[in-house]
C-alpha cells in the first residue's frame, strides 16, 4: 500500500468511508482502509440474511470481525441495513409454508419480527455502530404513492418504516438513523424520496438523515443534479450522507472491456473530481461520504448488471492509486 500519497480522509471536510465486501477478511486491505478512511460499512455482514438466517438464530461472526477491526483502528462504523426487500431470508415473510398477507395478524407478526431483529442486531452493537441505514430502497417513483411493492409495504403499508425507526431510536438513542436509497439524483426519484421523508418526519418518525447511494457512471447523471438533490434535502433540515458511491466506467448495461482504456480511467478521474467538488461545496449538509468498496479487486459491479470488468473505485486491483484517487485528492 502506497505510503507516500495523501490520505483521502485528510483532504476532505467530512468523514470518508469505505464498504468491506462479502466475507472479506481484510488482509492487506486493512492497511488501505486504516490509512485512507475513517469509517467502515460492512457491505453484507449486517444484512438480515447474514445476521438472522433462521428465526431467532443469530450469526455475528463476520460482522463482529469487521466492527471490532474498525473500532480497533479508531474508525467509525455504519450499519447496513435493518429493513430491505433484498438479502432478507424468505422465512421473514412466511408463516411456515404460507406467505404472509395484509391481514392484521400477519402484519402484527411481521412487525414483531422486525422489532425483535432490530433489538437483537442494533442492541449488540449499541455504542459501537454510530449510524444505521435503518430502511433501504423503499421508494418506487413510478407508483402514485411512491412506494416499492415489497412484502414490507404490501403487508404493513408504511408501518414497517415507522416501526423500524421508532424501535431503532429506542434501542440506541445516540445512533444516527438513516433512510437510504439510490438514484436520488434523478428528478422523479428525488421528489418521491423527499415527499416520503418530509411526511414521515412531520409525523414524528425519527429519521435523522437521508442516505444517497450515488451509484453513478462516468457521464450520468450530471454533477449539477447531485448538487440539486443535496440542496433540496438541506431545505428539510435533515442530515445527509453519501452512502455507496462508485463510478462505473460504462454508460450502458451491455458493453464490456477486456482492458479498460487509459483514457477512460482518466475520464473517471475527472468525474470523481467534479463529484467531489460538489461534495466540498455542500460539505455543511453532508456528514459522511462512503465509497462502495475499498479497491477495484472487490466491487459489486463486477457482477451487476452483468458480469464484466468494471473498476469503479479510487484504488486499482493492486491497491494502487488511480486517476480517480487523484481526482478526489488533487482537485487543482
Ligand atoms: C451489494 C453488495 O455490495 C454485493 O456484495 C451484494 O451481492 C449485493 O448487494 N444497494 C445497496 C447495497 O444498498 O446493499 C448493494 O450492495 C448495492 C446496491
Amino acid at each position: 500500500v502506497q505510503t507516500d500519497i495523501p490520505a483521502v480522509k485528510d483532504v476532505l471536510p467530512f468523514d470518508v468511508g469505505a464498504a468491506a465486501g462479502r466475507a472479506q477478511t481484510l488482509g492487506e486491505h486493512s492497511e488501505l482502509l486504516a490509512r485512507h478512511f475513517d469509517s467502515l460499512t460492512p457491505g453484507n455482514a449486517l444484512e438480515w440474511d447474514a445476521t438472522e438466517p433462521r428465526e431467532g438464530e443469530f450469526t455475528f461472526a463476520e460482522s463482529d470481525y469487521l466492527v471490532d477491526h474498525a473500532l480497533r483502528n479508531g474508525m467509525k462504523v455504519r450499519g447496513h441495513t435493518l429493513a430491505w426487500h433484498s438479502q432478507t431470508p424468505d422465512w421473514v415473510f412466511k408463516d411456515g409454508d404460507r406467505d404472509l398477507t395484509a391481514t392484521p395478524a400477519d402484519k402484527a407478526l411481521l412487525l414483531k419480527r422486525l422489532t425483535d431483529h432490530i433489538r437483537a442486531v442494533m442492541g449488540r452493537y449499541k455504542g459501537k455502530i454510530g449510524t444505521w441505514d435503518v430502511v433501504n430502497e423503499v421508494v418506487d417513483e413510478n407508483r402514485p404513492d411512491g412506494m416499492r411493492r415489497s412484502p414490507w409495504f404490501t403487508i404493513t403499508g408504511y408501518d414497517f418504516i415507522r416501526t423500524a425507526f421508532r424501535v431503532a431510536r429506542q434501542v440506541d438513542p445516540a445512533a444516527r438513523l438513516v433512510l437510504n436509497d439510490y438514484n436520488t439524483e434523478l428528478p422523479r426519484k428525488r421528489r418521491a424520496v423527499y415527499d416520503l421523508v418530509r411526511r414521515l418526519r412531520a409525523e414524528g418518525v425519527p429519521i435523522d438523515a437521508v442516505g444517497h447511494q450515488v451509484h453513478v457512471n462516468i457521464e450520468y447523471p450530471a454533477a449539477a443534479e447531485i448538487e440539486k438533490t443535496i440542496e433540496l434535502f438541506a431545505g428539510l433540515g435533515v442530515d445527509q450522507q453519501v452512502t455507496e458511491l462508485d463510478v462505473s466506467v460504462y454508460t450502458d448495461f451491455v458493453s464490456s472491456y477486456a482492458t479498460v482504456p487509459a483514457e477512460v480511467l482518466a475520464e473517471q478521474g475527472h468525474r470523481y473530481k467534479e463529484i467531489f467538488d460538489v461534495f466540498r461545496r455542500q460539505a455543511s449538509h453532508l456528514s459522511s461520504v462512503t465509497l462502495w468498496g475499498l479497491a477495484d479487486d472487490d466491487t459489486w459491479l463486477s457482477s451487476f448488471p452483468i458480469t464484466r470488468l468494471d473498476p469503479p473505485l479510487l484504488f486499482d486491483d493492486e491497491l494502487q492509486a488511480k486517476p480517480a484517487y487523484w481526482g478526489v485528492v488533487d482537485p487543482a
